[in-house]
């Protein structure tokens, strides 16, 4: 597990699948000798947070539960967005780029070229779905609610809201981004012929895992943490003001 303490460089250096998490927290390489501690406050970032989310991320079985309870819905929020940022910014531009080199130097037929080029344009327009109905409706929503639970008097009609509507909704129609990329390397490995630039096949393939684990940690972290404890939060407030 990585601690305070230890030295920046060695944990990227150790576990280079944390080089994502990087830009989500606005940290650069070039750490020097500086420690994970000494990294984080430099950039402004609250460094248990960045522990937790390391450590979860390296960590399948870790359990972010507590570590995370103590960190505020907006530093999560923050960190959503940012991810999201990444995801269309670079990992699935990055990824798409690849694919669309691969089928152009392929010797696939015109119907096996659309059959790839069409899932992908789908699964794009879902993942972008997915991400607007977040960023747009769901984290102002959780922003909102932690504002209005530090007011003396929170707005009647965020209250009256509250009456009929919950974030387990949300959690309800949450889907999974990873399972159509599973497909996706499905079809290459198992259904379309081989292709002869290997190394890139291989990147492509490789990309896609990595996408995959990145979107299920992520997943989780909105499922697992931010659903649980906003609806705990709905929860208090309601009780207070019904009970006020
Ligand atoms: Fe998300
Ligand atoms: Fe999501």
């Amino acid at each position: 597990m990585i601690t305070r303490e230890w030295p920046m460089y060695r944990v990227v250096l150790e576990n280079h699948q944390l080089l994502p998490l990087l830009p989500r927290f606005n940290l650069k390489l070039g750490f020097g000798e500086k420690s994970v501690d000494e990294v984080c406050r430099t950039h402004g970032v609250n460094t248990d947070f960045f522990l937790e989310i390391a450590n979860a991320y390296l960590d399948e079985l870790y359990v972010p539960e507590e570590g995370l309870a103590l960190f505020s819905l907006s530093t999560m929020v923050d960190y959503i967005t940012s991810t999201h940022s990444y995801f269309t910014d670079i990992a699935l531009p990055v990824v798409e780029e690849k694919i669309f080199r691969l089928m152009a130097h392929s010797a696939l037929s015109e119907r096996e070229v659309n059959l790839v080029t069409d899932f992908f344009n789908d699964y794009k327009e879902d993942f972008m779905a997915h991400l607007s109905q977040e960023e747009e409706h769901i984290l102002p929503y959780v922003v909102e609610l932690e504002r209005q639970s530090t007011q003396k008097e929170p707005d009647p009609d965020f209250i009256q809201k509250l009456q009929t509507y919950s974030i387990r909704e949300f959690e309800k129609e949450h889907d999974r981004l990873e399972t159509s990329l599973r497909h996706l390397s499905e079809l290459i490995i198992k259904y379309l012929p081989p292709f002869d630039d290997l190394q890139l096949c291989h990147q492509v393939l490789n990309d896609l895992v990595a996408l995959m684990k990145d979107l299920v940690d992520h997943a989780d972290v909105e499922d697992k943490v931010l659903i649980p404890r906003v609806a705990e939060l709905e929860r208090k407030l309601l009780n207070r003001e019904t009970t006020a």
